[in-house]
């Protein structure tokens, strides 16, 4: 049987994070949105495709829950994205709601799955769910280090002028203005880019890493970013459901790892059968460290707010 992978939201994010995974034949896509005929017609759309992509997966759209009975991964996208002028974490009371909602249906239809949220603001969404699943915390995932570090090799072989392919690179920590890229880690074909670049220009690209999400509104002006952010999320659950131990950042429940205690923030993890199969500590220099603390603390502030409103 092909792996099952329900997508709640089927907005940009949702619509593109499913066509990244018929793309590859990942498994059968399930788009779950509340708007009448969008998750249906956009099915369709995507499975007219598949003779062009040369996939066999079934893609199939709906705006109840039924269908996502059994699924072995459930990713959400539902909920508000940013408008210019906006945080992340103005998003939260809204998308609270939305995802709680999400979840209690989640709980009740496919209480195996592994979970991956993308909502915004995404580490107190990630915790949201973590509450009110009550699944263990290897299947509870945020998807936001996938993506920041994504744009931060793309911005590193932009500057460099190599392919985006061949430079790696890990931001961690929350996804917003405190996250923490980590230069030090980042290579291009295994040279250091501390190496290649001078200290003013890695600093320029880690300060446009942190406002790379910004970027995107202010130039959309109706909604934020999604070839990304879909890519990273189907990225993250192809690794899962082929067992592929890619090591990725995501936001996931720390018990003591990093000094960190029951705060989601951004760390490297394995991701494969069953989710996040290990939680890696990377030696982190001191300032790195304070850094990735720093954006812990804001997450439990966030944190606290969810647990006010969950009552
Ligand atoms: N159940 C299912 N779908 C819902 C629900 C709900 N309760 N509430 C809202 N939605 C759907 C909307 O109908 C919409 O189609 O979620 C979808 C969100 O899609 P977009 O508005 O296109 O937003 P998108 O750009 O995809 O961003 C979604 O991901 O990156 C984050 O910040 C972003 O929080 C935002 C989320």
């Amino acid at each position: 049987m092909r792996p099952k992978i329900s997508i709640i939201g089927a907005g940009h994010v949702g619509a593109e994070a499913a066509l990244g995974l018929v793309t590859k034949d990942v498994g059968d896509i399930v788009l779950v949105d509340i708007k009448e005929g969008m998750p249906q017609g956009k099915a369709l759309d995507m499975y007219e495709a598949m003779p062009l992509l040369g996939s066999s997966v079934s893609v199939q759209g709906t705006n109840t829950y039924d269908e996502i009975e059994g699924s072995d991964v459930v990713v959400i996208t539902a909920g508000l994205p940013r408008k210019p002028g906006m945080t992340r974490e103005d998003l939260l009371k809204t998308n609270f709601e939305i995802v709680k909602g999400v979840c209690e249906e989640v709980k009740k239809r496919a209480p195996n799955a592994v979970v991956i949220i993308v909502t915004n603001p995404l580490d107190a969404m990630v915790y949201t769910a973590y509450k009110v699943l009550g699944f263990e915390r290897t299947r509870v995932m945020g998807m936001a280090g996938a993506l920041d570090s994504t744009r931060f090799r793309a911005f590193l072989a932009m500057e460099l002028g190599v392919s985006p392919a061949d430079v790696t690179a890990m931001v961690l920590g929350t996804h917003g203005d405190l996250m923490v890229p980590l230069p030090r880690y980042a290579s291009v074909a295994g040279i250091p880019i501390t190496e290649l670049l001078p200290e003013e220009k890695i600093q320029a690209i880690v300060d446009r890493t942190r406002t790379a999400g910004t970027e995107i509104v202010k130039l959309l002006k109706t909604g934020s970013a999604y070839y990304a952010p879909g890519l990273a999320t189907a990225a993250m659950v192809e690794s899962i459901v082929r067992d592929l131990n890619r090591v990725v950042p995501a936001s996931v429940h720390l018990e003591g790892e990093y000094g960190i205690q029951d705060v989601f923030v951004g760390v490297p993890v394995v991701l494969g059968h069953g989710g996040v199969k290990r939680i890696l500590e990377l030696p982190l220099k001191e300032d790195e460290l304070a850094k990735l603390r720093t954006s812990a603390d804001h997450v439990k502030k966030l944190q606290e707010q969810v647990d006010a409103l969950l009552g």
